[in-house]
């Protein structure tokens, strides 16, 4: 990427919804305990919206939140991309929605499903409009309502995810900093190890796919696991390598949150010592494609994010998804 044009984030936003989930709500769901949770995943609490709030709802928030930190009419965009799971409905898009939340006319934009690496991808979709010199301002989100898909009588799912959302905005960098190179893959032998079945074309909704619970989130956890810890380091080492880094000259990883096992695990592989990795999956449980905004933001509000910094975002998905992006920060 280096002979294009690069783009950098002027602007982050995040928005999650008041409503708290703790593990000892779990405990009077399901048969689990907090101490079960915490050891296993890192999760003390998510969040997660009410009625009638949706996808939509929590990406126009990111977004606003986003341009008035860089003091941007909606209308100065020029494209959209809602990275996300959950769509309000599987048709119009997400960005359609929000676009009209926003108010931001005259601009273009879609959805893109790459589930927990959703945002990352679309990070890098924003970043490819603005190196093609066609755009100069791209506002890229991802928001997910994962409580919306969820069998809270599973508890092998239930406990891990939460609702959330995250905005930045993309402009050409001229100054050295941005987004410098980026590894993903997609892998589909894996999708069966973590999907929702049912409300597709492959099987519609109908009765007996709701009777079959079809329509939440199934999962191979083991499977998942081992895959993300292997790939969310290989991906990582690739992109730093072919750019000349070693993991000691990472100053921030910002990893997907799935569970604070996977992002140890990949952090030692990498070298990386805990003060180098962004963790808030400790509030926020894993909410797909607003992990990696949500956690720009802590390192941002813990002072650990400076201009310049190299920071190393990695995540892995179902699908499977992979996906590493090495940036220097720039806001
Ligand atoms: C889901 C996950 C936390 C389970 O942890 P694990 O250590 O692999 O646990 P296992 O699946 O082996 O289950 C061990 C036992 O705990 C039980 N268990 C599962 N969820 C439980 C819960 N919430 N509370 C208590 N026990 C639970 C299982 O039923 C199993 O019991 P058994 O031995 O009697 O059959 C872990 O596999 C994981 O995080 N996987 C990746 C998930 C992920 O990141 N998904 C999103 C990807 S982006």
């Amino acid at each position: 990427m280096s002979d294009h044009r690069r783009a950098k984030i002027t602007a982050l936003g995040t928005y999650v919804p008041p409503r708290v989930l703790t593990n000892h709500d779990f405990e009077r769901m399901v048969e689990t305990s907090d101490e079960w949770i915490l050891t296993r995943t890192g999760i003390r609490e998510r969040h997660v919206v009410d009625k009638p709030m949706a996808t939509s709802d929590m990406a126009a928030e990111a977004a606003k939140c986003a341009l008035a930190k860089r003091g941007m009419s909606p209308k100065e965009l020029d494209a959209l991309v809602v990275a996300t799971v959950t769509p309000d409905m599987l048709f119009p898009s997400t960005a359609c929605l929000v676009q009209h939340k926003l108010g931001a006319a005259g601009l273009w934009g879609f959805d893109l499903s790459a589930a927990c690496s959703a945002f990352v991808y679309a990070l890098q979709v924003g970043a490819q409009f603005i190196a093609a010199g066609s755009h100069e301002r791209v506002m890229v989100i991802g928001s997910d309502t994962m409580s919306s898909i969820l069998d809270y009588t599973d508890r092998a799912t239930c406990i891990l995810f939460g609702d959330g959302a995250g905005a930045v905005v993309l402009e050409p960098a001229e100054d050295g900093v941005g987004l410098i190179d980026f590894e993903h893959e997609i892998d589909g032998s894996g999708a069966c190890s973590l999907y929702m079945p049912g409300g597709g074309s492959l099987n519609p909704s109908t009765h007996e796919t709701v009777d079959k619970k079809m329509h939440f989130v199934h999962q191979d956890g083991q499977a998942v696991f081992k895959y993300a810890v292997r790939k969310m380091a290989e991906a990582s080492e690739t992109v730093l390598s072919r750019n000349g880094f070693k993991g000691s000259d990472v100053s921030l990883f910002v990893p997907h949150q799935a569970n604070r096992r996977i992002i140890m695990s990949a952090a030692d592989r990498l070298g990386l010592k805990e003060d180098r990795i962004i963790i808030n999956i400790d509030e926020y449980g894993n909410t797909t494609a607003g992990t990696i905004p949500l956690a720009l933001e802590s390192a941002r509000q813990q002072g650990r994010l400076k201009k310049g910094d190299l920071v190393l975002i990695a995540a892995v998905g179902a699908g499977f998804t992979v996906g590493a992006t090495l940036l220097r920060w720039a806001c």
